[in-house]
């Protein structure tokens, strides 16, 4: 059986509800930060790895750096070239699995956003995604990841929410805390006046400083964290885990 994460269904099936106007909208203040915190020099090239559609690396090519993103679904991939067509701005964009895609030394800063991290069933495949990183950077170059801290959803978390998406429809989420706070156990349900669907998915959860160790074992010698795209400390405020590691 695949995993929820190797399969089109889960990604194609509930697009919308990941990349809504708003997530959309919230592209620009992020690449932004990803500016200002690892304080890149202006033409440089930039790996988006799970890049989806494109949200970040289409702003980015906007702000003139190259930008090569890369996706494990097709469907995304293809947008994300359609979307470049109608900007401006230089991209490319390849279907590859980031657990075997590298390119050493190709690259100044690499991004890896929106809780794309911490899908793998082992440890070990998480620390591939990392040192697959790591070796596709130039020495000194920069690697932002952000996701959701452990220390985060602990102080947020709530078992059920509901909202509304752009169409109208409404998704609710439902979460369990797995065994030793390893995982994350996410139900979501769909639901329009003409129909409902669900899927259930897991996500391996971080902490801070279990983060900042996975990195530096991947070959980053410096890593730094923030809880918000304007830089704020990881601490008790702390919304996002938001972590900028040079090699
Ligand atoms: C939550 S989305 C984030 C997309 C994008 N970074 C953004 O911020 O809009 C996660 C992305 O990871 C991609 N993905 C999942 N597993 C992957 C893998 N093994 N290799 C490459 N991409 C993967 C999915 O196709 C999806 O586009």
């Amino acid at each position: 059986v695949s995993e929820w994460h190797d399969t089109d269904a889960f990604w194609e099936g509930f697009q919308e509800v990941m990349f809504s106007r708003r997530r959309w909208d919230l592209a620009s203040d992020e690449v932004e930060g990803v500016i200002e915190l690892t304080g890149v020099e202006p033409n440089s090239h930039f790996l988006d790895l799970c890049c989806g559609p494109g949200r970040h690396a289409l702003v980015l090519a906007g702000r003139g750096f190259r930008v090569t993103g890369v996706d494990r679904t097709a469907s995304y991939i293809e947008a994300a070239r359609a979307n470049l067509s109608a900007a401006v701005g230089q991209a490319e964009f390849l279907v590859a699995d980031a657990r075997t895609y590298r390119d050493p030394g190709a690259f100044d800063a690499a991004i890896c956003l929106y809780t794309s991290f911490g899908y793998f069933e082992t440890k070990d495949e998480d620390l591939r995604l990392l040192q697959n990183v790591c070796d596709s950077l130039k020495r000194d170059g920069s690697f932002v990841l952000d996701m959701n801290g452990k220390e985060v959803l602990q102080r947020v978390f709530s078992e059920t929410s509901t909202e509304d998406l752009d169409d109208g429809a409404t998704l609710t989420e439902e979460r369990t805390i797995g065994p030793e706070w390893a995982w994350i156990e996410n139900r979501w349900i769909v639901r329009s006046d003409t129909a409902e669907k669900e899927t259930t998915f897991r996500v391996r959860m971080y902490s801070g400083p279990e983060l900042a160790q996975a990195l530096r074992s991947a070959g980053f010698w410096d890593v730094e964290l923030y809880g918000d795209w304007t830089g704020s400390p990881y601490d008790d405020q702390a919304r996002r885990l938001i972590a900028v590691a040079r090699k």
